[in-house]
Parts: structure tokens; C-alpha cells; sequence
């Protein structure tokens, strides 16, 4: 991709030591997502993928249980009660050191009930093909944002990330780097960086 370059000096690199911290990494991912985003969690079984999609939902205002829709592939959630903020199209979002700029700027308000938020678990699929079959065109709109747990398995069908996070198992917690694709995925990153490293629950070792 022709912003490589650009996105390497935004690798992020942390250590997450416990459960809640890992929802709170997903709260701040909801925070900064821009809509018609596209998030990989790479990572195997028991990483973590799950909980912080659980801290992004709930973010938005989600009270119920969330679960890898393994058997379903894919879980859609509205953003009842909520008002997306879309900056999207804030050239200004850009811009370091005006952290908040694009909540007083956002006139672009979106009813909650426009957006949509798709959970998938690919784990079970078996060939990317089937991918076409779920429709997985018409959930990835622009107008949504999904998370997608076990992308590879829908490599050459599933659109590219934005984003990819990347959990890996430590003796103690997990380790999760953030892996900008796109534009988009940077900026998201670079606005979470601002937050974490004000965050006293993810707190190490950012490179
Ligand atoms: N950063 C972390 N440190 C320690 N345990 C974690 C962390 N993140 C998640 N866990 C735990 O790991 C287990 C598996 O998490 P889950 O989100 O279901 O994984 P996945 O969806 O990747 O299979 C859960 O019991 C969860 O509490
Ligand atoms: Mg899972």
C-alpha cells in the first residue's frame, strides 16, 4: 500500500495486562473509529479478540452479551440511544494537538439507528467463498463499521483492513499492536495514541 511508509512510525505496541484493560482499549478504539472502517483482530483462540470487542460495543452504549458469533459468522449491532460523531470528513481531524476539535466541529451527526456495527468470527468458514453468499457486501457499506475476528480465513473475499490489531498470548496478559493499513486506520491510531498514553490501565511500553 502506498502510505507504508507513513504508517510504520505509527506501529503501536502495548502490553495489556488483564481483562479490563482489554475493554478499555476497546473503549478507546470506539472513541477514534471512523465509520465504514474495517478491523482485523488477528490472534488465536483465547487472545482476547472477543473482549475488546465487548469494550467496543459497550462503548456505544451496548448492554447485553457479546459473544464470538462463531456459528453465525457475523452479529449486527445498532447504536440505539447513541449519536455517532462521523469526522470523517474533517480534513482538520488530522492535525496534532487539537484533540477534541472534531467534537465541536462535527456538525455531521449521524442518527445512531443509521450505523451499524458488524462483530464476525470466520473461524468456522471454510472457504472464503461463502463470504459472497452471507452477503458480505452489503454489511460492508460505508455506513458501518465491522471487527473481524480470524480475517485469514476470508482472505481474497473480505475487504482489506484499515486496521489490523494484532494479540498475542504472554506469560502474563497479552501483547496488541496496532497495524494502520489505510489513512483511516492511522488517523484512528493516531488519535488513540494521544489516549493512551494518558491512560493509567494500559500504561507500558509504547515504542
Ligand atoms: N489482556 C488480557 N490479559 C489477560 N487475560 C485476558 C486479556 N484479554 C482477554 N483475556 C481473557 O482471555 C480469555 C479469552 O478471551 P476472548 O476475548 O474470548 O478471546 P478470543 O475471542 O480471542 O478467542 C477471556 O477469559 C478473557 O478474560
Ligand atoms: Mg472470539
Amino acid at each position: 500500500m502506498s502510505d507504508k511508509h507513513h504508517n510504520s512510525n505509527l506501529h503501536i505496541h502495548l502490553k495489556i495486562m488483564s481483562e479490563e484493560a482489554m475493554t478499555e482499549l476497546g473503549a478507546c478504539l470506539a472513541k477514534w473509529v471512523r465509520l465504514g472502517s474495517v478491523i482485523y483482530l488477528d490472534g488465536d483462540l483465547g487472545a482476547g479478540k472477543t473482549t475488546l470487542v465487548r469494550g467496543f460495543l459497550r462503548a456505544f452504549g451496548h448492554q447485553g452479551a457479546v459473544k464470538s458469533p462463531t456459528f453465525t459468522l457475523v452479529e449486527p449491532y445498532s447504536l440505539e440511544n447513541n449519536i455517532f460523531y462521523n469526522y470523517n470528513e474533517l480534513e482538520d481531524v488530522l492535525k496534532p494537538d487539537d484533540n477534541n476539535k472534531h467534537l465541536t466541529q462535527s456538525k455531521a451527526e449521524l442518527r445512531a439507528d443509521d450505523v451499524k456495527i458488524y462483530h464476525f468470527d470466520l473461524y468456522r468458514l471454510e472457504d472464503p467463498e461463502e463470504l459472497e453468499y452471507v452477503g458480505i457486501r452489503d454489511y460492508l457499506d460505508g455506513q458501518s463499521i465491522a471487527l473481524i475476528e480470524w480475517p485469514e480465513k476470508g482472505y481474497g473475499v473480505l475487504p482489506g483492513a484499515d486496521l489490523i490489531i494484532k494479540i498475542t498470548h504472554l506469560n502474563q496478559g497479552r501483547e496488541v499492536e496496532l497495524l494502520p493499513q489505510s489513512e483511516n486506520g492511522r488517523v484512528i491510531v493516531s488519535k488513540l495514541s494521544k489516549d493512551i498514553k494518558t491512560d493509567f490501565l494500559i500504561h507500558d511500553d509504547i515504542k
